[in-house]
């Protein structure tokens, strides 16, 4: 994995496929290449490192071919050499492929290969399958069917998760996709049609974006698209168009995407909030859910199955989901999930929270659920994503694209979106309408709110700079701001590389305290309850050991002087919405320390932004 784009059409195709790159950047990568069909043979070039080394690689050798395939790989089988990058290219010269996905059984499939005398120049998986096609090319007469032929053969013969983009060198004006596991979406434009991974690549050039489906092939024929089954069949394909995502993924003004997406968060949960709420003013109406309320009025247990940050904002969903509905809540590590054998007491919702709605790892947990007949919802940002179409129901984020690595708006969504669900359960049980009607209140106020916060962000800068030195921290928080201690931790050692845990502020002593030392600060994240005197009671444990101690704790909770070397102050709010502005300052922690440190919060070292592997 990461991300493909392939083009077809009138033009040449080198500056839309490094453009298309470009565009994909955001989802983490080590390496990226480029191949073009050039009449009797490809033309390749690949690079370790950034798209632009690749850029200024092809520049000095310009093609004029109208058909290319371009990569930016993810390393999962070999290393980060220019060998292991894609495009890979059939031993015989004929194809050039382009992969994202694992395929599992390549040994087996690379054994029977090499006893044909093929030989390999890689060590990945995806060169192994370009080679089998091409081995299957070979064995089949000659027709105008050869190549899709070949490539309908290859693709039953492995197992695991592809979205390939592949050509062959008898075929000029062919380009064929075909997925099952990993997305890709074929746009049509008026001067080219695209195979990409994400739509993102092509928006600006081409109108309309038709998602793939898990089992169907694109074929892209001079100015003919269609989809078909592995078997053959015409599939339906269903055009969205592009243009309204555009000017979401410009940069503007701000320097990274980290920094835009968290400034962007008050209109962000505008977007999430808007026409959500009952006409009586004490519940949440999410449209997704319609047609499952008997269901949902009589479940004996909610699990979360998610990953990274969107798992952290299932817990504070446990969290709220308990508290105002009193259903029992699980969150699972969605790939804990698939393979544990979880007993199915009583009547289970699974909810799937993915930003990208493309993890596979969380779209495995879905699919083991419905395997075991349990409803299950989707909590997403990315509208057509396979989690919105495999779900039973679900909710849309509606924060807008998000780019940069680490997470950040999409935590706020999906920590809104898991209150506003437990509103409505718990207005569907016993939650009374005065209580609602305070949550609804509460949630209206968040996007103002999260502004005061954001506006306060010269002094997390000021912060930043004071512990920047730090290589270890700890985050401690109680109940809902246990998950942002996690947050806040993740956030940090994801773009600074610094090393920070998260845990329950009481666990502390449970063995977390040996590490504590003058070089060792502890962020404690303040909860505005009754709570809050033990949380104060760690602080004084970690300062009596010469631990520093920065606060994160709401205006009105007293904190003595000698608990702590620093505070940063938020608004006394509901506590439905205690953790998300809570989370607020541990963004832009992260977002200054790691730029203080010179490095790229957009690109995070070893980082993907959807992984789409298990
Ligand atoms: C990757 C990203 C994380 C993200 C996680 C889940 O690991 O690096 O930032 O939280 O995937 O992504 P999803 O799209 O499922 O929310």
């Amino acid at each position: 994995m990461c991300g493909i784009v392939g083009y077809l059409g009138k033009g040449y195709a080198q500056a839309p496929l490094i453009d298309g790159l470009r565009r994909l950047e955001y989802r983490g990568y080590d390496s990226a290449g480029v191949a073009f069909h050039e009449g009797n043979e490809f033309s390749l070039a690949r690079e370790t490192g950034r798209v632009k080394n690749l850029a200024d690689s092809v520049q000095k050798n310009s093609s004029s071919s109208s058909l290319g395939i371009a990569h930016t790989r993810w390393a999962t089988h070999g290393a980060v050499t220019v060998s292991n990058t894609h495009p890979h290219m059939s031993q015989d010269g004929k194809f050039v492929m382009v992969h994202n996905g694992v395929i599992e059984n390549y040994g087996i499939l690379k054994k029977f290969l090499v006893s044909k005398g093929i030989k390999f120049s890689s060590e990945t998986d995806s060169e192994v399958l370009c080679n089998l096609i091409a081995y299957h090319y070979s064995e089949l007469p000659t027709g105008e069917d050869r190549f899709i032929d070949a490539v309908r053969l290859a693709l039953p013969q492995s197992r695991g998760a592809y979205g390939i983009v592949i050509l062959c060198v008898d075929y000029s004006d062919t380009m064929i996709g075909a997925r099952r596991g990993s997305p890709l979406v074929v746009g049509l434009g008026e001067e080219a049609n695209f195979i990409a991974s994400d739509a993102s690549a092509f928006v600006g050039r081409a109108k309309e974006a038709v998602f793939l489906n898990d089992g169907e092939l694109s074929i892209i024929s001079g100015k003919n698209f269609r989809i078909t089954t592995m078997e053959g069949e015409e599939a339906k394909a269903v055009a969205h168009p592009v243009e309204q995502i555009s000017e979401e993924v410009e940069l503007g003004d701000f320097d990274s995407y980290m920094e835009k997406e968290i400034f962007e968060q008050p209109t962000a949960l505008e977007n999430t909030l808007r026409g959500r709420f009952g006409d009586d003013g004490t519940t949440a109406k999410l449209g997704g859910l319609e047609g499952h309320e008997d269901e949902l009025r009589n479940l004996d247990r909610i699990i979360f199955v998610a990953c990274g940050t969107a798992r952290h904002a299932c817990m504070v969903g446990e969290y709220l989901i308990e508290r105002l509905a009193r259903v029992p809540v699980e969150v699972e590590h969605a790939s804990e999930f698939r393979y544990r054998n979880s007993p199915k007491a009583g009547k289970s919702l699974v909810i799937a929270v993915s930003q990208s709605g493309e993890t596979l790892d969380t779209l495995e947990a879905v699919r083991e659920a419905k395997t075991k007949g349990l409803l299950t919802l989707g909590i997403t940002n990315v509208v057509g994503s396979s989690l919105a179409r495999e779900t039973d129901g679900g909710v849309y984020q509606r924060v807008g694209p998000e780019i940069g690595v680490a997470s950040t708006k999409a935590f706020s969504s999906q920590a809104c979106l898991c209150a506003m669900l437990g509103l409505a359960l718990g207005r569907m049980r016993d939650l009374s309408p005065t209580d609602g009607q305070a949550i609804v209140q509460a949630l209206n106020d968040l996007p103002d709110l999260v502004t005061k916060v954001l506006q306060q962000g010269e002094q997390i800068r000021e912060l930043a700079i004071k512990y920047s030195k730090a290589e270890h921290l700890l985050f401690l928080g109680r109940q809902s701001l246990y998950p942002v201690a996690l947050e806040g931790a993740l956030k940090l050692k994801e773009i600074s590389y610094a090393h920070a845990e998260g845990y329950p502020a009481a666990e502390l002593k449970h063995g977390p305290i040996a590490l504590i030392n003058p070089d060792c600060p502890s962020v404690f994240i303040v909860e505005g309850s009754s709570l809050s005197s033990k949380t104060i009671a760690n602080m004084q444990e970690v300062k009596a050991r010469k631990g520093p101690v920065l606060a994160i704790a709401p205006d009105n909770v007293e904190i003595p002087e000698e608990a702590v070397d620093d505070i940063f102050r938020l608004p006394v709010v509901h506590e439905v919405i205690r953790p998300i502005l809570a989370n607020l300052p541990l963004q832009l922690f992260a977002y200054h320390f790691a730029r203080l440190r010179g490095l790229d919060v957009d690109k995070p070292r070893n980082l993907a932004k959807s992984v789409t592997v298990e």
